[in-house]
Order: structure tokens, then sequence, then C-alpha cells
């Protein structure tokens, strides 16, 4: 199976492959005010592929505090992509510890975790995983399909969400029928819907160009100071990492190599949103 069918199968709800809740107690020593949107100990993921054990994520350990803008980085294979999922919820670790808003993923059944990723957290992925048969509409209203929300009211809040990504116009569009950053930012609209605290981005420019890879980190940087939201996003891009992040983590091997504050993110006077 290739990369992208996995992600997509990922991206599903109702994760079928997951596997049965394994409870392990998070060392709290660390972390007296427990206040972090995001808490990670010891974090193993192993896959045995025949002889060979791969240590996809090997020993991490990081905190994120609420409202912060992290960007992961590493090279191809290093982890990013297994770590995030496991925040996600996608998947399950093969130790550690994964709290996300003070919730031990390993103590949820698989109910709670759906519920987990219905409506904590948002998650954006590099191929869009856009459902081609249903309109833009549908595809962003899904998510509130799933937590019964009901039929008039997920007009509403599509259409919103749409337009509030600049999309009011293409709400009858199928997929196919719509540019790159046009697609990607629909699945924007889709993660946020719910309005999750946090927003899980998995190179989420990697198929843009530079231009429609800005309008989407724009947003993105948007969600991120007026709302408060919590962003953790993928990224190969070194420069584009230290233009939005307000701190970037280093993978390598499935290690945490570095983790260290940037200065140089660029942030925006949203003066509709001060008080
Ligand atoms: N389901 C799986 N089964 C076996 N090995 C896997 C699986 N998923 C990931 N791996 C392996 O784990 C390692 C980390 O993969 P991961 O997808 O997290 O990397 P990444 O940093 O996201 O890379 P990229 O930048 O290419 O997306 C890789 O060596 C990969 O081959
Ligand atoms: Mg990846």
């Amino acid at each position: 199976m290739n990369r992208k069918d996995r992600k997509g199968r990922k991206e599903r709800l109702s994760h079928p492959g997951i596997r049965p809740p394994m409870t392990v107690t998070p060392d709290q020593s660390n972390h007296p005010n427990g206040s972090a949107a995001v808490r990670i100990v010891d974090l193993h993921r192993h896959y045995q592929m025949g002889e060979t054990l791969i240590r996809a994520v090997d020993g991490v350990s990081l905190q994120v505090r609420a409202g912060e803008f992290v960007a992961l980085l590493g090279s191809s294979g290093s982890g990013k992509s297994s770590l995030l999922n496991l925040i996600a919820g996608l998947d399950r670790p093969t130790s550690g510890a994964v709290i996300v808003e003070d919730r031990d993923l390993a103590a949820l059944s698989r109910e709670e975790l759906a519920k987990h990723r219905l409506r904590t957290v948002g998650m954006v992925f590099q191929s869009f995983n856009l459902v081609s048969r249903m309109t833009l509409a549908e595809n962003v209203e899904l998510p509130l399909r799933f937590a019964e929300v009901d039929r008039g009211q997920r007009d509403a809040l599509a259409r919103k969400a749409l337009e509030g990504v600049g999309l009011g116009a293409r709400l009858t569009h199928r997929p196919s029928e719509l540019s790159g950053g046009e697609q990607q930012r629909a699945a924007l609209a889709r993660a946020l819907i719910n309005q999750p605290k946090l927003l899980l981005a998995d190179e989420p420019t990697g198929n843009l160009d530079s231009h429609t890879g800005t309008e989407i980190m724009n947003f993105i940087r948007e969600f991120n100071q007026s709302l408060g939201m919590t962003i953790v996003m993928v990224t190969h891009e070194r420069a584009l990492a230290e233009r939005y992040a307000g701190r970037m983590i280093f993978l390598a091997d499935g290690k945490l190599t570095d983790d260290r504050t940037n200065s140089t993110a660029v942030t925006v006077n949203l003066q509709k949103d001060q008080r």
C-alpha cells in the first residue's frame, strides 16, 4: 500500500485498524500545572516488518502549550507523520503516552477516540483527502453529520466555514472542479468546522505552488493568532517554518534532536480581532 492510501484510510473517523486501548500511566512530575495542549511522554511507535524493527517514533517527550504554533521538521522517514497521527489518535503507540487537553488517549475507548478526533482535533493532509463524489459543502459538513448536528444548522455552518476561506462561490463544486489551493482551503474549512482546539497539519502546502501555499499558511496563522488555536504542523520546508511557527522541533530517526523557539516568525496585526 502506498503512503497516500495509508493516510487516506487513516483519516476516516471510525478507523478500522485501531488496536484496543493500552493504558500507560503518564509521568506528570514535570508538568505541575497540567495546562499543556499536548503532552507526549517517552513515546514509541515501532513497526515489525519481517525481521526488521522500524522505530518510526523512538522515545519522544515534549509538551505543546495551548496557543503555540509548532513546526515539526525532519527529513523524509524521520517520523513526523507517525508522531502527528499518534497525537491525532489515528494510531496507538507501542509505548509511552499522548495526553491531549488533559486526556490520556490510551485511556479512551474506541468511541471516545472517535469523539476526540471529531471534537478536539482538526486535521489537514498534504493530499487534501476530500471525498470526490461529494460537493464542497457536503465535504465540509461531514464532521457535523458525524456529530449529529441537525441538517438545517449544518448547511448554514458549512456555508459560513467555506465563506471564511474564500470559497462561498464554490459550494456545489466537486473537488475535481477546484484548484489545489481551493481544495486545501476546503480541507481547512472541514478541519475547523467543529472548532477544534488543536489543528494538526501534515505538509498542508506540500502539493501547492508557493503563492497558494502562502495563502494556506496565512489562514492557519490567522486561526492561531485570532482564535488561539494550537497548531502542530509538519513540514519539510525550513523557510516556511521560520516564517510562521513560533517554535521548531526537529526529528531524526524517530528521535527529537532539537527544539527551539523561533523569534523570526512574523506575527500579523489582526485589527478586527482586537478588542
Ligand atoms: N504503517 C507502517 N508500517 C511500517 N513502517 C511504517 C509505517 N508507517 C511508517 N513507517 C516507517 O516509519 C518511518 C517514519 O515514517 P513517517 O511516515 O512518520 O515519516 P515522515 O517523517 O512523515 O516522512 P515524509 O517526510 O516522507 O512524509 C519510515 O521509515 C516509514 O517507512
Ligand atoms: Mg510524512
